[in-house]
């Protein structure tokens, strides 16, 4: 691996602007920081007293409060989750685990802005963001969430260094992305690199192995230098060699380069191998 840094250390690390930090900047780029707080409604903005702040910087990264979210079979509610509290703190390597069906997607899926809860809040930062305009989503997951799924989801035309490439032409539309193509093609390079892919750039998905598309899945989560990487069942469509070195690129990333990691999983092996599990039962969260 380079000496780049590939995700922002905890050094680097400015908080969006919230009820609690400082004046809008910092690393995340002031402009997408800006463009999240105007759309974050200030009535709903999280206090001093609910995203605890030392000045070690030991705070709250994540928090899911009093999550409740129900799904509807024509009259029938069906709740998954009823009233889901936890936190994450920067730099933490988190495991959600569950029975199958227990809700740990639902969560993931609305911890990453993919959908809204019933009740309940989520708060990123110190800036709640379950209630974002869709506008404010697509800057958060673009910039400071980082996803990968059980199934990669990789775009099928794109080759392995476009695939991770795609989120930058998202975020910087094609004519600033031009300009400033090497700059990225050059961390994409980096990036698959670290992942150990350098020898398949040109490929398409389908010419790739379950375990090739995870790590160029992680590459691209990578490439907008997220502070938060989420993981639904990464490892769950992988034969269990396959999976391990993937748990070991995540842990590698954990330990070496700070970046805070949420990972569902039902594979209790698996969930040993992170500093701490959240077990989901029946819509809360257990006991540890
Ligand atoms: N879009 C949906 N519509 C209706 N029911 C859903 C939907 N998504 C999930 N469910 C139901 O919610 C429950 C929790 O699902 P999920 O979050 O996927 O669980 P897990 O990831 O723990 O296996 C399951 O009973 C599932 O059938
Ligand atoms: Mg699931």
């Amino acid at each position: 691996m380079s000496n780049t840094t590939l995700v922002p250390r905890d050094s680097d690390r400015k908080s969006l602007p919230g009820a609690t930090a400082g004046p809008p900047g910092g690393t995340v780029g002031s402009s997408s920081s800006a463009e999240l707080q105007t759309r974050v409604d200030p009535r709903h903005q999280a206090g001093a007293n609910s995203t605890p702040t030392n000045s070690r910087g030991n705070h709250t990264l994540l928090a899911a409060k009093k999550l409740e979210k129900s799904y509807h079979k024509g009259k029938v509610e069906v709740p998954v989750l009823r009233g889901v509290d936890f936190a994450v703190r920067p730099g933490e390597f988190v495991a959600i685990v569950g029975q199958s069906g227990s809700g740990k997607s639902t969560l993931l899926h609305l911890l990453g802005t993919l959908d809204a809860p019933d009740s309940g809040e989520i708060v990123f930062e110190g800036n709640r963001i379950d209630n974002l305009p869709a506008r404010g989503r697509d800057v958060l997951r673009n910039r400071h969430f980082g996803m990968i799924f059980q199934f990669y989801h990789l775009l099928p035309e794109l080759t392995t260094l476009e695939n991770v490439l795609a989120p930058v032409m998202i975020r910087l539309g094609v004519l600033s992305y031009l300009w400033q193509r090497q700059a990225h093609t050059e961390r994409a390079k980096e990036l698959l690199e670290m992942v150990g892919l350098s020898h398949r750039l040109t490929h398409k998905p389908r010419e790739l192995s379950g375990g090739e598309m995870q790590r160029t899945a992680i590459a691209r989560a990578l490439i907008a230098r997220p502070k938060l990487l989420l993981a639904d069942e990464p490892t769950g469509n992988l034969d269990q060699k396959t999976g391990g070195e993937i748990l070991a690129i995540l842990k590698r990333l954990n330990r070496e380069e700070g970046l805070t990691i949420l990972m569902v999983t039902h594979d209790q092996a698996i969930a040993r191998q992170a500093d701490r599990t959240v077990r989901l039962v029946e819509g809360r969260v257990a006991a540890a």
